[in-house]
């Protein structure tokens, strides 16, 4: 089930995304301090995937996250991961497809974002998604030295005014 940042207990939210990360990235991963921070930044929006049935405010519920900054431009991918228990669910997905309906929602023309260029299912979720790749960062992930691939998908307009605007224009043409 996929929620908002903002209907969960922060410190909750913090602990669980911190715990994630240290699975999923080792030594890349953000720490709890910088999670929050991540978090409580500018102009960012996070979902996370909560199990049904959990009991409320217990950490392990969480099991995946997401989120990205929008600044009126375009909007960044910043992160997102699904603890291992849990993936190849779908769950990845649905927090992506959140994702981009609510950059669209804002006002956003394109996700961008930046992977390892041997993050082979990262990229296959990206590519499913649409994303194309733009270019190359080379030595980007530290303190690997990893590449990373930017990538990027132009988002649907927001259709109420796009849709209009369209008819007009097909009006004038005649
Ligand atoms: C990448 C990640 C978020 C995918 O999460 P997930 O919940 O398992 O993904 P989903 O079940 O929603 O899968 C969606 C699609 O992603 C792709 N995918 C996901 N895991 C994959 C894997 N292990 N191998 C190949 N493709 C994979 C597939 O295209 C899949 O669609 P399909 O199931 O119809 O084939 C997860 O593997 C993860 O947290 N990885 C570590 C963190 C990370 O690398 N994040 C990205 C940083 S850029």
């Amino acid at each position: 089930m996929i929620a908002e940042l903002e209907t969960i207990d922060r410190d909750t939210a913090v602990r669980a995304i911190a715990a994630m990360e240290a699975e999923l990235f080792g030594r890349g991963a953000w720490s709890e301090r910088m999670v929050r921070e991540e978090l409580d930044a500018p102009a960012r929006t996070y979902v996370v995937d909560i199990e049904p049935d959990a009991p409320t405010g217990s950490p392990s519920a969480i099991r995946g996250y997401a989120g990205f900054w929008y600044d009126g431009e375009d909007a960044e991918l910043m992160t997102i991961g699904v603890g291992k228990a849990h993936q190849r669910k779908g769950i990845a997905a649905a927090l992506l497809r959140r994702l981009l309906d609510e950059a669209s929602r804002q006002g956003a023309r394109r996700m961008l974002l930046e992977v390892r260029v041997d993050n082979e299912p990262a990229l296959a979720l990206y590519h499913r998604f649409g994303f194309e790749r733009m270019g190359l960062r080379k030595r980007y992930y530290q303190p690997e030295g990893i590449d990373a691939y930017t990538m990027s998908v132009e988002l649907a307009p927001r259709m109420v005014g796009f849709a209009r605007e369209e008819h007009r224009n097909e009006g004038a043409a005649q």
